[in-house]
């Protein structure tokens, strides 16, 4: 780009020395009587009308024409001015930023873990910019050995430090809560840093005891579009919440899903919904308030059939068995997918639901007995069907998914179908067909 806009100076210029030179050669080097004969006529009058007046009529011709040329200068300078803003901009290492593309700051929420070493060695590996990425670390907690590890990473983050290190006042029996209401605090404080003090229009939220997979970062980037033209998204999650080992497809790295169930865990959000959630944000249990109906409003997420990120903290503030159970067997992607050159339009709601519901609805009925002992023939997809919260639970936790439900949503679900696979075969755990609306009462 810098040698074009060099060669259209130096065109310019040269266009300028020619014409001085022209006119020196007109005015000084001209002869000294109009015997030239294939001049146009107007100029053979002048040259008739006599020396001095030929003169002055030349010196006007010129000046003219040096006007009109003084005036295509400009208007070139102006239009090299113009596109200089849309070109690209050099960064520090060289590369070229594309002109449209915004920065997607990465927020790593920590505490008191020195282990967010583990999560900010792996974005600082896989991150393409440092321009693009920013990694804003936000730390809770005041607790000096993991402010100095956060520390020895330089420029390469930005720590931030929650002032606000106080413990908030509950009722009795939520005293063993007292962490969440300061997780829900720091999350506040920082998400209001990210977009109110930093003015940055999207996050990429990460906890400490993340581990993100190879292909994070071009999967955000290249669904950040979609996200923002798309009201009936809320969020882009990395996570799978059924994402074992086993009960994903290995050869499918590159599928996403549309899910009701907000996963959290590695996920991008706008500073429109933030500015949405912000005046009404909870002193507590945030996540389970995202997944209420007067939060989500029916808006989905998109996460991948292959998590893009794996947790590791066992020790956190709720209790291990839930990590020990599920949590530590989810499976990290580890195949690099470019997303942003994939045709992601199927991901669209319309096509993206009647797609759906006919794969799943086209699929054959199967009983539990069958996918259990691995007695399903064909290649499937089969569908298994659930009619009520109990019959949900009781072949979810049979079949190893997760069985959970908040306001009446299953993990991982989209219109109640929960998607996974069994021996190598893809089962749809599905309600009835015709399905409108989750029951929230279902917990
Ligand atoms: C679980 C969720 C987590 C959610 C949290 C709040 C999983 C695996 N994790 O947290 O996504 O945010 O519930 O409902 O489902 N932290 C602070 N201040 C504190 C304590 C913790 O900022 O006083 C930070 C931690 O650094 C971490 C995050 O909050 O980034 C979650 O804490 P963690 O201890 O990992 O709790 P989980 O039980 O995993
Ligand atoms: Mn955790």
């Amino acid at each position: 780009m810098l040698r074009k806009r060099g060669s259209l100076i130096l065109g310019g210029t040269l266009l300028f020395v020619t014409w001085n030179a022209i006119l020196v050669l007109l005015l000084w080097g001209r002869p000294p009587s109009g015997q030239s004969d294939n001049k146009p006529n107007r100029e053979q009058r002048e040259l008739d009308e006599g020396p001095a007046f030929d003169v002055a009529a030349d010196v006007l011709r010129m000046a003219d024409t040096f006007e009109a040329e003084l005036e295509l200068q400009k208007k070139i300078l102006l239009q090299i001015q113009s596109h200089r803003s849309l070109w690209e901009l050099p960064n520090r290492s060289g590369q070229k930023l594309a002109p449209q593309q915004t920065a997607i700051p990465i927020l790593v929420i920590a505490c008191n873990r020195v282990t967010v070493k583990r999560c900010l060695d792996k974005l600082l590996e896989y991150r393409p910019s440092a321009e693009l990425y920013p990694i804003i670390v936000s730390q809770d907690c005041g607790h000096p050995e993991t402010a100095e590890v956060i520390h020895s990473y330089g420029n390469q983050v930005t720590h931030l430090k929650q002032p606000d290190l106080t413990d908030i006042v509950v009722r009795p029996e939520h005293k063993k809560f007292q962490g969440y209401y300061k997780i829900s605090r720091h999350y506040r404080w920082a998400l209001n840093q990210v977009f109110k003090t930093l003015s940055h229009s999207s996050v990429v939220i990460v906890e400490d005891d993340l581990e993100v997979a190879p292909d994070f970062f071009e999967y955000f980037r290249s669904l950040h579009p979609m996200l923002k033209s798309d009201p009936s998204l809320w969020c882009v999650s990395a996570w799978n919440d059924n994402g074992r080992d086993g009960f994903v497809d290995p050869g499918k790295a590159n599928l996403l899903y549309r899910t009701d169930f907000f996963p959290g865990l590695g996920w991008m959000l706008l500073k429109e919904l933030w500015d949405e959630l912000e005046p009404k944000w909870p002193a507590s249990f945030w996540d389970d308030w995202m997944r209420q109906p007067a939060q989500r409003r029916d808006r989905a997420c998109i996460r991948p059939e292959i998590s893009r990120t794996l947790t590791f903290g066992r020790k956190g503030v709720s209790l291990g068995q839930f990590y020990d159970k599920y949590l530590r067997y989810i499976k990290l992607n580890s195949e690099y997918v470019p997303f942003t050159k994939l045709d992601l339009s199927y991901l669209k709601e319309e096509t993206y639901r009647q797609e759906f519901e006919n794969k799943v609805y086209s699929a054959p009925v199967v009983s539990y007995e069958e996918v259990k002992q691995g007695q399903l023939t064909g290649s499937g997809p089969f569908r298994l069907q659930y009619s009520s919260k109990d019959s949900f639970k009781v072949l979810a936790k049979n079949l190893g998914v997760m069985d959970d439900l908040k306001s009446g949503v299953p993990r991982a679900g989209y219109r109640g179908v929960v998607s996974f696979m069994s021996r190598g075969k893809r089962i749809y755990l599905a309600p009835p067909p015709g399905w409108t609306r989750y029951d929230p009462t279902w917990s």
